[in-house]
């Protein structure tokens, strides 16, 4: 195996991501002040932006720190696949990246959800339905992340609030102090989602009673919601989802030949899902 070369991509951006986690972190423990999982949980969000001093700015903020730093995880994972450093790391690692960037599009998910406004309703309950159509368990299963009624929020916030940021930062725990940025960074990053916060007009929440054509999930769920209107449930929201990351993860164990059609495998699944994102986002899933 040929050395590693190490980019300016392979350096900064882990770099940049965790300024983004910090300042997303530190307005999350902000807005966690304010939001209120139970009860009318889009009429609290609307207080948050409307009355509460700089609300909007902290849910903006907050918002895009958290994009970013799930964007630039994921980029910082597929410079690692496409130079194949996988075939010199331990399974283990292999394995610990890959499950840190499930956990980050979870902790997006439910942040999503969070909003409490239709979008946020229906990403939770489509969520919700998945999980119950799994033969035998789902019912059971689908309590453990989020129950009808009242308390519809509450599990959703638990994850996003509490278990979900622990467990992420106790996995890149080794890395933490090798990307720890530097004060520089730190800055460069908080001054440029500042700007972006204070310019940019945040999306339009739906009200929950809103008669709308067409309710949108999360960018990157967006692919998984076309195919839930031609396929089962199961099929579309956990077997291909599974299998494809079951694939990722087997990879630096497969042979060779085994390994390179893998790869290619991969590679096309995610350009085919990339392909179908990008047509939902533009028409419609
Ligand atoms: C990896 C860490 C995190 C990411 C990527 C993340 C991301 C997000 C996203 C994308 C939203 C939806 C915002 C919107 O569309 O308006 C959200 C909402 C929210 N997050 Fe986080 N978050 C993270 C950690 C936290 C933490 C640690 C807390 C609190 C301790 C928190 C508290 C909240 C609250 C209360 C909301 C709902 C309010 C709103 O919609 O503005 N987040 N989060």
């Amino acid at each position: 195996m040929p050395p590693i070369k190490n980019t300016k991509v392979s350096t900064y951006l882990p770099r940049l991501g965790l300024s983004a986690l910090i300042l997303c972190l530190i307005s999350g423990i902000i807005l966690t002040f304010y939001y209120r999982p139970m009860g009318n949980v889009f009429q609290n969000v609307e207080e948050i932006t409307t009355l509460v001093p700089y609300g909007w700015f902290f849910r903006q903020f907050h918002y895009i720190s958290g994009q970013v730093f799930v964007i630039l995880m994921l980029i910082h994972t597929l410079d690692h696949f496409l130079k194949k450093r996988y075939l010199s790391y331990s399974t283990g690692q292999w394995f610990l990246l890959i499950l840190s960037l499930c956990i980050c599009f979870f902790v997006l998910f439910t942040g999503f959800v969070l909003k409490g406004d239709k979008e946020g309703f229906f990403a939770g309950q489509i969520f919700m339905n998945i999980l119950r159509a799994i033969p035998i368990a789902g019912e059971w299963l689908s309590k453990l992340f989020i129950v009808p009624g009242e308390d519809f929020f509450f599990l959703p916030y638990l994850y996003h609030c509490f278990f979900l940021p622990i467990l992420l930062i106790y996995l890149i725990r080794e890395h933490i102090r090798e990307w720890l940025p530097d004060q520089k960074a730190l800055f460069a990053g908080a001054a440029g989602l500042f700007l972006y916060a204070l310019i940019v007009k945040p999306h339009v929440d739906v009200p929950p009673d809103a008669a709308v054509d067409m309710v949108k999930g999360p960018w990157f769920f967006l692919g998984i919601q076309t195919l839930l209107k031609i396929m089962h449930p199961v099929l579309a929201g956990l077997f291909i989802p599974g299998l494809f990351v079951l694939c990722v993860l087997i990879l630096p164990k497969t042979g060779t030949a085994w390994g390179r059609a893998l790869y290619y495998l991969i590679t096309t699944a995610f350009c085919l899902y990339g392909i179908l994102t990008f047509r939902a986002i533009i028409w419609g899933p």
